[in-house]
């Protein structure tokens, strides 16, 4: 005879929190200054102030964005990139606006310069780091058959590699103040096909995964890690692919919003992902797509 119809939940057990994380959210309670400190206050769960990040790639589009969204929570920020120049017009424009954000010299290609970058956030925030943002990232449009063995390398090295390096090298720092939060940027194209994009889907997909799996792994350390998947975004990376009109054309009509995205509708998620208030979500890839993913076979009449 069937058991299961006799069979009753046992009662819910809700999971006490561990010394650790006890421990921690006296830390982050000290650490927000001025503010109530009551369990469930709205200026807490929506407030960066006394944090620190790394954002990867932050003088253009969407880390540029990013920088701006975590220093106005209040976080103090790291970033790089390659063009000193343009870092330094960055900085001594957040310098301007009252943000506090250092930066350094980086091209997150390169294993010793990743470890060179770790030494400078380490030092930048006493080896304190709350918050990862791996952002930089770059494509080759090209059938997968005429890929050189160079290009292929260097899109594995910039896009999945660093990333997977940096989230390494960022984990004793993430871990010692038991409150991390790790978002990667992925993209639409890490999810569903797109043309000509064989190689920076794959590396978008396997970022996909380590998200998934780092959230497991990096759980028990109170580090939460998501990953934001956007679709066309205004940016520099992909100004010139948007100049084909047919093909802006042929974006607009697969997206159900009609339009593009902007920089600052990708931060404001990732910011979301880094606050308090989204204390409970990890593992997940959020699509920033004007609603292109789910957009399987639904005609447009305009
Ligand atoms: N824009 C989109 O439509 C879109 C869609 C889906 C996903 N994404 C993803 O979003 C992320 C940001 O893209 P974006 O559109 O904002 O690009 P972007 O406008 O080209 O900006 C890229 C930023 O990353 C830096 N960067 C690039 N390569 C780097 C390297 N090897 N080392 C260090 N910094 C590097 C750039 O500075 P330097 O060139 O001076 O180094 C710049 O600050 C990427 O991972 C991309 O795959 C973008």
């Amino acid at each position: 005879m069937c058991t299961c119809l006799h069979w009753t939940p046992p009662p819910l057990q809700i999971p006490k929190p561990t010394n650790n994380i006890l421990r921690n959210r006296s830390a982050i309670k000290a650490n927000v200054v001025g503010i109530e400190d009551e369990d469930g206050d709205r200026n807490i769960r929506w407030n960066l102030r006394g944090k620190t990040a790394l954002v990867t790639g932050g003088t253009r589009g969407i880390g540029h964005a990013t920088v701006e969204e975590l220093a106005g929570f209040g976080a103090r920020v790291h970033t790089c990139s390659r063009n000193e120049p343009e870092l330094h017009k960055c900085l001594s424009d957040w310098e301007n606006k009252g943000f506090q954000v250092t930066g350094s010299v980086c091209d997150v290609s390169s294993p010793l310069l990743r470890e060179k970058l770790m030494d400078n956030v380490s030092s930048a925030f006493d080896g304190n780091l709350n918050i990862l943002i791996n952002n930089a990232g770059f494509n080759i449009r090209k059938p997968m058959v005429e890929f050189t063995r160079e290009e292929f390398s260097k899109l594995m090295a910039t896009n999945f590699e660093s990333v997977f390096h940096i989230s390494q090298l960022a984990y004793p720092l993430l871990k010692m103040y038991g409150d991390g939060s790790v978002v990667f940027v992925s993209s639409v194209s890490g999810l569903v096909s797109l043309n000509a994009m064989s190689v920076q889907s794959a590396t978008k997909g396997a970022i996909n995964q380590l998200t998934r799996n780092l959230a497991c792994e990096w759980a028990k350390d109170n580090i939460r890690c998501n990953a934001v998947a956007p679709w066309y975004v205004r940016t520099s990376m992909v100004e010139q692919v948007l100049e084909n009109k047919e093909y802006l054309k042929e974006v607009f009509s697969r997206t159900p919003l009609r339009r593009l995205g902007d920089p600052k509708e990708v931060s404001a998620t990732v910011a979301f992902l880094c606050l308090p208030a989204s204390s409970f979500i990890t593992g997940q890839i959020i699509c920033i797509d004007g609603g292109m993913t789910v957009n399987g076979f639904h005609p447009t009449f305009d």
